[in-house]
């Protein structure tokens, strides 16, 4: 049995035409170029906007490569809790330079958070290896916990906290 197609026939004919414009549409799409953004689905589909969208790569920080985005420089603020790196820039006027918790941008805040304190001794300098919170109580661990909830809810997650020497 041999399928035919007959596309001398008009209607045929019609649906050919149809379908090949549909799929240079497809594999050709135009390019809008108007400067107007578009504000819905249909107008903006082959809209390109000028440069992409800032995104957020996770990455392994350790105490030395996390100081630096401490908001000084007008840049990213970072802070780690318990291994997890969160991306406070949102956050400047609390840890951006003169914020009320500007000691923890940059920083590995695990203790500070777990005692609810700003103290420097909370702080482990950052030449030596991570807080292991090995002598934390329970309630401090739940609070610290607290906090972790806090910042998942608000902030991006962007990396993991990890010694030194481990990279
Ligand atoms: C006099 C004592 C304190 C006052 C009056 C105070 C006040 C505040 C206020 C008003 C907020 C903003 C809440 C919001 O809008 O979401 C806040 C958030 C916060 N506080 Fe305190 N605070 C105090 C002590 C502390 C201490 C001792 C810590 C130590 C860990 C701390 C850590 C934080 C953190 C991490 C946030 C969350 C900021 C964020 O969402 O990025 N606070 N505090």
């Amino acid at each position: 049995m041999t399928l035919s197609l007959d596309i001398g026939t008009p209607v045929n004919t019609a649906l050919l035409i149809y379908i090949l414009y549909s799929v240079q549409k497809i594999v050709f799409p135009p390019i809008s170029n108007s400067k107007v953004v578009p504000h819905e689905f249909k107008q903006g589909y082959t809209w390109m906007p000028k440069a992409h969208a800032p995104t957020v790569l996770f990455q392994t920080y350790t105490p030395k490569t996390l100081t630096p985005f401490d908001g000084t420089d007008g840049g990213r603020i970072l802070l780690a809790i318990n291994g997890i790196v969160f991306d406070v820039t949102a956050g400047r006027s609390f840890y951006g330079p003169g914020g009320m918790y500007g000691n923890f941008a940059g920083r590995d805040a695990s203790r500070g958070m777990a005692k609810q304190s700003f103290d420097t001794e909370m702080l482990t300098p950052i030449d030596q290896p991570l807080d292991k919170l090995e002598d934390l109580r329970p309630d401090e661990i739940e609070n610290m916990k607290g906090w972790i909830d806090h910042f998942s809810n608000k902030y991006v997650i962007c990396g993991s906290l990890v010694e030194n020497d481990a990279i």
